[in-house]
């Protein structure tokens, strides 16, 4: 309700702390805008007038009017010549907040240990690394680089970007090839837009997958999702043949969720069946940099860069928070990809984009990695102990590279309902059930992520929910 006030207007509950450091005017800024926000000042409402407010408060006036001018260039207060100042009908309080979701929340959720996977230490980001980048970006990039930016991404990361990936990867790319995406959630959201415009209305997905990750994106651009079986030598080519599928959706250096590697025979099967059917690989290579007892495991789109996309991105080896993701792309998608691109953001945000260049070529990247790997490794070793001595007889596998393992539960073991008690213990864990396209029945599994569970938590959880593992709780 909007109050009309005779006379000069309400009297506010404002107070000024003149030993803040904070200065007069801003005080008073800070309050009348927190005033409007909260809806203690309603829309059209009458402030009082700023000698009045300046007497009550011991301000001078001039203040008081400078404070209401900065509030009126701001869009919180109205004046018209000769009539009071209001609040501007505009700047209402939203009544409601909808209830934010946080995944920190899981946290303090789960207080012993939080077995969620996908996402690499927080409390390990190369914090200087990243600060040092973007400030050696600001200081030395001329004007004209705070202009639009090519919409397919800086020139400069994605050539140090081709390089890189070429080195470590054995990708087959130019920076011309590339283009930079707001993390791989959109690069999968270009590719998919852009194969539809071609007809693809099938995506095959890897069954156990993170298909959920997909599946909005493909919902949107009206494509179905074809599961296809992963078994232990990765995605089953030929049920892959069998279905109208012309395009793939595969993780083949580390299969997500089950951890195996696509085998070279596979490879070639499906590079294969990509060339027969005109069809499209798009390979998620999304922690290829994590790989600990095993030779490395190239790329597929060095091996067939005609009839493979491969997307990266930065949130398993520095933050997801930074959304840099990447797609190198066959020539004839390219234009198309671009133009995508430019459609839906005019581009990725160029200072991050340079800063990443920076990390890269001045080796503060690979030197992030090669920390990161080694805390990584023990962090394997000590769940393998952990789950040696709390757990003992438990199947893990899917260690070789990545944070996360998987852990077979005995033939009669309840996923669901060892969740629910673990939780009930402070231990968060994660079925696989989520991760299945087809209802079973189905061994229970649990993915037991690492990445960003320290050593301390991780022997701790393991102790606390060892005897349900094994299959004799309470
Ligand atoms: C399978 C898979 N690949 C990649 C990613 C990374 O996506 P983005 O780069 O958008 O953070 C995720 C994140 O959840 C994922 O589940």
């Amino acid at each position: 309700m909007v109050v009309e006030w005779s006379g000069s207007g309400p009297e506010l509950l404002l107070t000024i702390d003149r030993g803040s450091a904070a200065g007069l005017r801003s005080q008073l800024e800070a309050q009348l805008r927190e005033a409007i926000r909260t809806g203690r000042l309603a829309g059209g409402e009458q402030v009082p007038s700023s000698r009045k407010l300046a007497h009550t408060l011991g301000l001078s006036r001039g203040l008081v009017q400078d404070c209401y001018a900065q509030l009126q260039s701001e869009g919180y207060l109205t004046s018209r010549a000769g009539s009071a100042t209001r609040v501007a009908p505009t700047a209402v309080a939203r009544p409601l907040e909808r209830p934010r979701q946080n995944n920190s929340t899981n946290r303090r959720r789960h207080p012993v240990a939080d077995f969620r996977s996908g996402v690499p230490d927080l409390g390990l980001v190369p914090r200087e690394d990243w600060s040092w980048a973007i400030r050696e970006v600001c200081r030395t990039i001329p004007n004209n680089a705070f202009d639009y930016g090519d919409p397919v991404g800086e020139q400069q990361l994605r050539d140090v970007l081709a390089a890189y990936l070429g080195r470590v990867r054995s990708t087959a790319a130019g920076g011309d090839q590339i283009v930079i995406c707001t993390g791989m959630a959109q690069a999968i959201a270009l590719v998919l837009r852009v194969l539809a415009t071609d007809g693809i209305d099938t995506l095959a997905v890897e069954d156990p997958g993170a298909w959920r990750f997909t599946a909005e994106q493909a919902a949107a651009n009206g494509v179905a999702l074809t599961p296809i079986a992963v078994d232990r030598d990765g995605l089953d080519v030929t049920l892959l043949e069998r279905t109208e599928a012309r395009a793939v959706l595969v993780t083949p250096a580390h299969q997500w969720p089950t951890g195996v590697v696509l085998a070279g025979h596979r490879r070639q099967q499906l590079i294969a069946w990509a060339r027969e059917r005109d069809a499209i690989i798009i390979e998620d290579d999304y922690d290829a940099e994590f790989r600990y007892d095993r030779d490395p495991v190239g790329a597929m789109q060095g091996l067939a860069p005609d009839a493979v996309i491969s997307l990266g991105t930065v949130s398993k080896s520095l933050a997801p928070t930074l959304r840099l993701g990447w797609l190198l792309a066959p020539d004839r998608l390219l234009d198309r990809l671009a133009l995508a691109k430019q459609v839906a953001d005019r581009g990725s945000p160029g200072l991050d984009q340079l800063a990443l260049a920076k990390m890269l070529e001045s080796g503060r990247y690979d030197r992030h990695l090669r920390r990161m790997r080694t805390e990584y490794a023990k962090r394997r070793e000590v769940l393998v102990a952990a789950l040696a001595l709390h757990a003992p007889g438990v199947a893990i596998t899917g260690l070789a590279a990545g944070f996360h393992a998987v852990v077979t539960l005995p033939a009669d073991a309840q996923e669901n309902r060892i969740i629910e008690k673990a939780a009930r213990r402070g231990v968060g864990l994660y079925g696989m059930s989520s991760m299945r396209h087809s209802a079973g029945p189905h061994q229970s599994q649990l993915i037991l992520g690492f990445g960003d569970t320290s050593q301390s938590a991780i022997q701790a959880g393991i102790a606390a929910v060892g005897d349900l593992l094994c299959g004799t709780p309470e």
